[in-house]
């Protein structure tokens, strides 16, 4: 099957989005779409800007003091940085997992229904359920049915950072944006990690950043390769990791820098 780059719709896109922390800018007119149910992989170099991109995507650079942002972030063709859009709402909608798992110091149940309560969910019997579907979708469920008012903290860390993607799904997100997501675990949890990822993107639109190679040529759909705060190439993973247009893109994945 022959896939072409234009083919799905956009879930998201930025337009030449300029991101600075007080005087220095850290991304450089960046123009890249974030295709619905696909999996995008951001490659590229220690310090090019990819985490940065990934939290303009969801506002958190909002909360890092002296940010400054130029260009657009469409959501569903919508400026998320536009006026009426509630940020904790936009998080709801776009939602994020990190390096390092990041429990709540609370039982398991409490993780998982910790976001839905937030917003406004208090039915025992809704929240069980909503526990329950987050933590199988999370492919945690079976590890974790007999422990759940067990503290978070006793999970290994990849059942930890399963727990906090289950954290995320329990709220009904559209995207889930993963900073580096396995880079912290052993062989075995990442490659249920990237299981999982595959079995997401039915639901779900996913952006990832990963400094693995093979991980985003594994798991991705699209890539985009980031140099100095630039976006040098986006294409369909299998073009950029074969046959990519520009020098650079082909000597960052080769490894002869990075
Ligand atoms: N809160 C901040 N304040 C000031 N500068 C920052 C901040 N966060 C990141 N930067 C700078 O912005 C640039 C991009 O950083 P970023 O963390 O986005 O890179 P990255 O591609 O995610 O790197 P890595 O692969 O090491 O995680 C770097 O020069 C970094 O020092
Ligand atoms: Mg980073």
């Amino acid at each position: 099957m022959v896939i072409t780059v234009s083919a799905s719709i956009n879930k998201m896109e930025t337009k030449n989005l300029n991101l600075f922390y007080q005087s220095f800018q850290a991304l450089y007119d960046v123009n890249l779409p974030v295709k619905k149910n696909k999996v995008t992989a951001l490659i590229g170099p220690s310090g090019c800007g990819k985490s940065s991109y990934l939290r303009t995507l969801n506002r958190m650079n909002d909360v890092i003091e002296g940010t400054k942002i130029e260009g657009e972030v469409l959501l569903d063709g919508t400026d998320i940085y536009g006026l009426g859009v509630d940020p904790v709402e936009l998080r709801r909608v776009v939602g994020m997992v990190f390096q390092k798992p990041n429990p709540f110091p609370l039982n398991i149940f409490d993780n998982v229904a910790y976001g839905p309560r937030i917003h406004g969910i208090s039915n025992k019997e809704k929240l069980a359920n909503i526990v329950e579907n987050s933590l199988r979708s999370a492919a945690l469920w079976d590890e974790v049915k007999d422990r759940l008012y067990k503290s978070a903290l006793g999970l290994s860390g990849g059942q930890q950072q399963r727990l906090v993607i289950a954290r995320v799904l329990a709220v009904d997100p559209e995207v889930i944006l993963m900073d580096e997501p396995a880079s912290a675990l052993d062989p075995i949890s990442t490659s249920k990690i990237e299981d999982l990822i595959h079995q997401l993107k039915n639901n779900y639109t996913i952006v990832i950043v990963t400094h693995n190679m093979q991980q985003a040529a594994r798991i991705s759909d699209y890539t985009g390769f980031f140099l100095n705060g630039a976006m040098i190439e986006y294409d369909i993973t299998n073009k950029i990791f074969t046959t990519p247009r520009d020098k650079r893109t082909e000597d960052y994945i080769t490894g002869r820098f990075g």
